[in-house]
C-alpha cells in the first residue's frame, strides 16, 4: 500500500471518529421491567416455571408443543443485544411429575377466592426448579437485517408468523406494525398485512389455515392510547389472501377451534370484557352475519384471552378486579361462568401480563417481572446504559435509567432527574453523584463554558401557566452543590437551553397567561429579558444550536390547546421563523436537540403511531413514542428506536459512547413500574359517579 493511500485511510476513519456521536433517552418504566416467561399448571397444584434465562427481557410467549416428560418448546419475544427479536426455547424440567425438591418460596400471602372451579383455596407457591437442558434458537430479528419491533409469534410447520415494524409506511401517523410469515427453512419473508393496513396481535387458528388480527384498517390509527379503535381480521395463513372483516370493534383474537374467536373489547358499560365470535369455517360470510357473544360478565376488566384447542370449556384470561391493584392470569369456565384464580395465589403483589396456553391444555404460560412482585422482594437494576442497535453505525444510542438526561459538552458525564431528583454521572457508569434526592426538577441542560454548570428547571410538570415554576443553575461540582433561582415570577419557567457563548438562556414562561419563550442572561432574568416569542398558544421545549444560529422548540400555535405539538426553528433575534415537521393533524412532535455539527435534531413523535395494543403492556402516557432524527432542512427523517413503549426526552452527545451496556452501582430498583391508570377500577368508579352525578 502507497502511503498517499494510508493516509487516505487514517483521514477517513479520523472524519467517520470524529462525526460519530452519542444520543441517548428515557424510556418510561422500561428499565424496570425484568420481564420472564413463567408457567403454571392448569389442573393440579404442582410449581410455576421459570421458562426463560433472565436475560434482558422476555415476553409474548407462544407454547408450540408441552410434553409430559417437561419439555416445553417456547417461541418468545426478546430485547437481548439491543434489538427485538424471536428466540424458541426448548427446556426441560425432567422432575416435573415428581415433587421438585429445590423450593423457594416467594410469597405466602394466603388469598380468599370468590370462586373456584376445582382446586378450591389450595395455596400454590411458586418453585425455582433448575432446568436440565435448554437449546436456544434465535429464529428472527436482532439484528437480521432492518432494525424493528417484533411482537406476537407463531409457528405453522416452517413458517413464523409474527409482527414486525420493518417496512416504513410512508405517512405520517400510521403504524408500521403488519404481520409477516417467515419459512424458516429458506429464511423468505413474505407481508401478510396489505399495504397501508396496520395489523397488530396475530393468532393462528388450530389447523394452520387462517390468521385473526386486531387492524386497524382503512381508517388507521386516530391517536389512542388506551383502546385501539381496531376491528377483527381473518385471511389465509399461506398469503394473507380472502380477508375479510369478522368483528367490528375488538382486539386480541384467539382461536378454539376454526370457527370460534375469542377476542376483548371494552363494552358500552365502560369495563373490558371477554366476548367470542362464531365464523363459518370456510371465511364466506359477511360481517353482519357473525355471531358475538359476551363472554365474561362486567364487575371486573377482563382481556387479553387465550382459547385452548383441547379443552373448549376454559380460556385464561388477565383480569384487574376491584380488590387487587394487579393484574393477575385467571381461568374461565365458559360453561358455568366462573374464574379460577392462577397467579394471584402465587405472587399476589405483581402484574401478569399476555397469558398463553399450551396445545394439551396442561399449561398457562404468561410473562412478569422475575422479581417476586412488584412490591414484594426486588431485584436491582445494574443497567445505567442499555445499548439500543441503530442502522447507523456512526450513532450509538442508549435507553437511560432515568429522566431527561443530558450530556455535558464533552459528553463524558451525564445529569439526569428522577422525578424527583436529580443526579449527575460519569457516561461510564462510575461517580454517581446525588445533586438532590427529593427536588421535583425536570429537564437538565449543562452551561457550554463554565465547568460543572447545569441549569434545570423546579416545580411541577404539565402544569398550567400560572404553576410556580422555575429555572435554577446548580454548580454539581462544589462540595454543597448550589442552586441559584435565575427566573423571578414562578410563572412556569421551564426548559433553559444555553447559548453556546453561554451568555444567554432561552425558556419557555407562562408570564403572560400563555407559554412563550424568551431568552435572558444566563445570570438570570434581572440581568436582562427579551420576549422571542408570543401568542395566544403555546411555545415550549427549546433548544439552542451548536452555532448559535438557530433555537428549535415546538408549539401547539396551529391549534392551541389541542395538546398536538409541531417542530419549529427560529433565530434568536426572532426572525426566520421555520416550520420543520408535524406528523399530521393531532400528532407529537417532543423535545427536539440538536446534533453536536449542528446539522440534525433528535426528537420524539408519533410518526409511526402505536405498535402494539396498549392493553399488552404496562402503563405508558403515550405509547406511540419514538426517537426520531432529521436535518436542518426537513430531509432524511430516520426511525431509530421500534418498540410499543415511550420513548422520550433525547439528548445528542458529542462523544462515540462504546455500543455497549453501561452497569453502574445505582441501587435502583426492577419491578416497580405501573400497570395502565386507565385500569385502574377506583378511577373508573368515579368517573362513573362523576357521570351520574353530572
Ligand atoms: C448477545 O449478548 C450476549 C450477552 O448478553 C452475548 O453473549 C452474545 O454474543 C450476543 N449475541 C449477539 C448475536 O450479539
Ligand atoms: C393464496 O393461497 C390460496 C390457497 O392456497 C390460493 O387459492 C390463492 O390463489 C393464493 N392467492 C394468491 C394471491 O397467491
Ligand atoms: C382439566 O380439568 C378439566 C375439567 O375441569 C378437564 O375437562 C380437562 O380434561 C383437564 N385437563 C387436563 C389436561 O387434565
Ligand atoms: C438574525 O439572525 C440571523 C442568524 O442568527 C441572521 O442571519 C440575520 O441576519 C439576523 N437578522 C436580523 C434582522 O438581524
Amino acid at each position: 500500500m502507497k502511503p498517499v493511500h494510508l493516509i487516505i485511510i487514517i483521514v477517513l476513519i479520523l472524519i467517520e471518529y470524529i462525526a460519530a456521536t452519542s444520543i441517548i433517552f428515557t424510556t418510561l418504566g422500561r428499565s424496570r421491567y425484568a420481564f420472564d416467561i413463567f408457567s403454571l399448571p392448569i389442573n393440579t397444584t404442582g410449581p410455576e416455571l421459570q421458562l426463560t434465562d433472565a436475560n434482558s427481557v422476555n415476553f409474548n410467549g407462544h407454547f408450540v408443543s408441552v410434553n409430559s416428560n417437561g419439555q416445553f418448546h417456547l417461541l418468545y419475544v426478546t430485547e437481548r443485544n439491543g434489538s427485538s427479536s424471536i428466540f424458541l426455547d426448548v427446556v426441560s424440567y425432567p422432575s416435573l411429575d415428581h415433587r421438585p425438591t429445590k423450593r423457594s418460596i416467594l410469597e405466602t400471602e394466603s388469598t380468599q377466592s370468590q370462586s373456584f372451579f376445582d382446586t378450591g383455596s389450595t395455596r400454590l407457591q411458586s418453585i425455582y426448579e433448575t432446568e436440565s437442558t435448554r437449546s436456544q434458537r434465535r429464529l428472527i430479528g436482532g439484528g437480521d437485517g432492518r432494525i424493528s419491533m417484533k411482537d406476537r409469534p407463531s409457528l405453522v410447520g416452517d413458517f413464523l408468523i409474527y409482527v414486525s415494524t420493518h417496512e416504513e409506511t410512508g405517512v405520517s401517523r400510521t403504524s408500521w406494525a403488519a404481520v409477516y410469515s417467515t419459512q424458516l427453512s429458506t429464511g423468505l419473508t413474505q407481508r401478510l398485512t396489505p399495504p397501508g393496513v396496520a395489523d397488530f396481535s396475530p393468532a393462528v387458528s388450530p389447523s394452520g389455515l387462517w390468521t385473526a388480527v386486531a387492524s386497524s384498517g382503512e381508517n388507521g390509527w386516530g391517536g389512542e392510547v388506551e383502546e385501539l379503535s381496531t376491528d377483527i381480521y381473518v385471511f389465509l395463513t399461506r398469503n394473507g389472501s380472502n380477508r375479510v372483516k369478522v368483528v367490528e370493534h375488538g382486539g386480541w383474537p384467539s382461536w378454539a377451534d376454526d370457527s370460534t374467536i375469542y377476542f376483548h373489547r371494552r363494552g358500552d358499560d365502560g369495563w373490558w370484557s371477554i366476548y367470542v365470535a362464531i365464523v363459518p369455517e370456510n371465511m364466506l360470510f359477511s360481517v353482519d352475519s357473525v355471531v358475538t357473544r359476551r363472554v365474561t360478565p362486567p364487575g371486573l376488566h377482563s382481556f387479553t384471552p387465550a382459547a385452548s384447542v383441547t379443552n373448549k370449556n376454559i380460556i385464561a384470561v388477565a383480569t384487574r378486579r376491584p380488590d387487587s391493584d394487579y393484574r393477575h392470569i385467571e381461568l374461565f369456565d365458559i360453561g358455568s361462568g366462573k374464574f379460577k384464580y392462577l397467579t394471584r395465589l402465587v405472587a399476589p403483589n405483581a402484574h401478569h401480563y399476555n397469558p398463553f396456553i399450551s396445545p394439551d391444555s396442561s399449561r398457562v404460560g404468561y410473562h412478569r417481572c422475575r422479581g417476586a412482585g412488584n412490591n414484594g422482594k426486588m431485584i436491582k437494576n445494574d443497567l445505567f446504559l442499555e445499548n439500543i442497535r441503530t442502522e447507523k453505525p456512526d450513532i450509538s444510542l442508549f435507553r437511560v435509567d432515568g429522566s431527561f438526561p443530558s450530556f455535558s459538552p464533552d459528553g463524558s458525564r451525564i445529569a439526569y432527574v428522577w422525578l424527583p431528583g436529580i443526579y449527575v454521572i460519569n457516561s461510564d457508569g462510575s461517580g454517581r453523584r446525588v445533586i438532590d434526592p427529593d427536588v421535583s426538577a425536570f429537564s437538565t441542560v449543562w452551561d457550554p463554558k463554565r465547568k460543572g454548570m447545569i441549569y434545570t428547571s423546579i416545580g411541577p410538570t404539565f402544569a398550567s401557566e400560572d404553576t410556580s415554576v422555575d429555572i435554577y443553575s446548580i454548580d454539581v461540582d462544589v462540595d454543597e452543590p448550589r442552586f441559584t433561582k435565575l427566573t423571578i415570577g414562578g410563572q412556569n419557567n421551564a426548559f433553559p437551553s444555553v447559548s453556546p457563548d453561554g451568555k444567554w438562556i432561552v425558556f419557555r414562561s407562562g408570564r403572560t397567561g400563555h407559554k412563550n419563550l424568551y431568552i435572558m442572561n444566563a445570570i438570570g432574568e434581572k440581568g436582562g429579558l427579551t420576549q422571542l416569542t408570543e401568542g395566544p398558544w403555546s411555545d415550549t421545549m427549546c433548544s439552542w444550536s451548536p452555532d448559535g444560529d438557530w433555537i428549535a422548540f415546538v408549539s401547539d400555535r396551529h391549534n392551541p390547546g389541542s395538546g398536538s405539538f409541531a417542530l419549529y426553528l427560529i433565530h434568536p433575534n426572532g426572525t426566520g421563523l421555520r416550520h420543520l415537521i408535524h406528523s399530521g393533524s393531532g400528532g407529537r412532535v417532543n423535545h427536539p436537540g440538536f446534533s453536536p455539527d449542528g446539522n440534525h435534531l433528535v426528537f420524539t413523535s408519533d410518526y409511526a403511531g402505536v405498535s402494539a395494543e396498549p392493553i399488552s403492556n404496562p402503563h405508558h402516557y403515550q405509547p406511540y413514542g419514538d426517537i426520531f432524527t432529521m436535518k436542518l432542512d426537513g430531509s432524511e427523517l430516520t426511525r431509530l428506536t421500534h418498540n410499543s413503549y415511550e420513548d422520550g426526552t433525547p439528548a445528542w452527545g458529542p462523544k462515540f459512547l462504546t455500543p455497549e451496556n453501561v452497569k453502574w452501582s445505582g441501587n435502583e430498583e426492577k419491578c416497580s413500574f405501573e400497570d395502565p391508570y386507565w385500569l385502574a377500577i377506583a378511577n373508573r368508579l368515579d368517573d362513573a359517579k362523576i357521570q351520574c352525578g353530572g
